[in-house]
């Protein structure tokens, strides 16, 4: 299960994604890790494939520390965004895994408390993770791409206290029948990361009002694609990224004129 991108979750190998990455002792323990029994342990491992977890407590706060160091760089890079946004009252988390993002933002009040969450993805236990499907990902319902673990999903959101959620099963539904229009619409270490955003976009569209913000991880290789246009863009920068690599990128899109946060599509990639 070889992602082949440096900075993909897969190859944390228990170090942290960003070289200025608060230390992960740190950081906030806003996300809470179940007890790593063996079968939280096996959903964890196809989420964070490359971290060397066992199942004791040791690595469960490895583990801990990690999802929310990982939310953290995400929240501030975004934060420029959110600070400009009506705070969102209905949410889309496109590939959640085991909900990390949705707790932390959550307990970071990004949206309203009284907030609906819903939650796509489905169990699964392989990954398209290699350069050749990011071209190419499955269509629905081919749901091989994905490898969550809905029962524990939920189990970790109530562990986490997290209220007004909906888990919604891909391998049930399709994603374009969601019931949209969300406010914001999100995916990290997902759609726009391991497949092309070009692939989801006549899915998601349906899904987005003329306000909605859509946000992904970007993958390092990412080059802007015609259809982008018909999109109001921009791109925010995660902080402390190693030295000359490239940083790592969020996208945001709306059909609505976002606030001029990050960079232009054209400043963030020229030529
Ligand atoms: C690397 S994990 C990231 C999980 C979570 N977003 C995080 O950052 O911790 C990728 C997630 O995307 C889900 N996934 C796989 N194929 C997908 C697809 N076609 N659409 C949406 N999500 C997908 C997987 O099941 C998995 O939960």
């Amino acid at each position: 299960m070889e992602t082949g991108f440096r900075l993909s979750l897969n190859r944390l190998r228990n170090k942290p994604l960003f070289s200025k990455a608060p230390a992960a002792k740190k950081t906030e323990q806003l996300f809470l890790a179940p007890e790593f029994s063996e079968d939280v342990l096996k959903a964890v491992r196809l989420i964070s494939t490359c971290m060397h977890l066992k199942a004791n407590d040791k690595s469960r706060l490895v583990w801990q520390s990690e999802c929310n160091a990982t939310s953290f760089v995400e929240y501030d890079a975004l934060l420029p965004l959110f600070s400009k946004m009506k705070k969102p009252k209905k949410i889309l988390e496109i590939g959640a895994g085991l909900g990390r993002s949705a707790v932390v933002f959550s307990k970071k009040q990004v949206w309203e408390a009284d907030a609906s969450i819903h939650l796509y993805d489905t169990n699964g236990s392989s990954t398209k993770y290699k350069q050749k499907h990011y071209d190419r990902p499955p269509k629905w319902p081919d749901v091989s791409s994905f490898c969550g673990n809905l029962e524990l999903l939920d189990r970790i959101l109530k562990y986490n206290e997290l209220a007004n959620y909906k888990i919604f099963d891909a391998a049930q539904i399709e994603l374009k029948t969601l019931p949209g229009p969300y406010d914001i619409i999100y995916g990290f270490y997902s759609i726009g990361f391991h497949w092309s955003l070009e692939h989801y976009l006549d899915d998601i569209d349906p899904l987005m009002g003329p306000e909605t913000v859509l946000i992904c991880t970007l993958n390092k290789h990412f080059e802007p694609f015609k259809r982008l246009e018909n999109y109001s863009a921009r791109v925010l920068e995660a902080a402390g990224t190693k030295k000359g690599a490239r940083p790592l990128s969020y996208l945001a899109l709306s059909k609505s004129a976002l606030p001029e946060v990050g960079l232009s599509v054209g400043e963030a990639y020229p030529g």
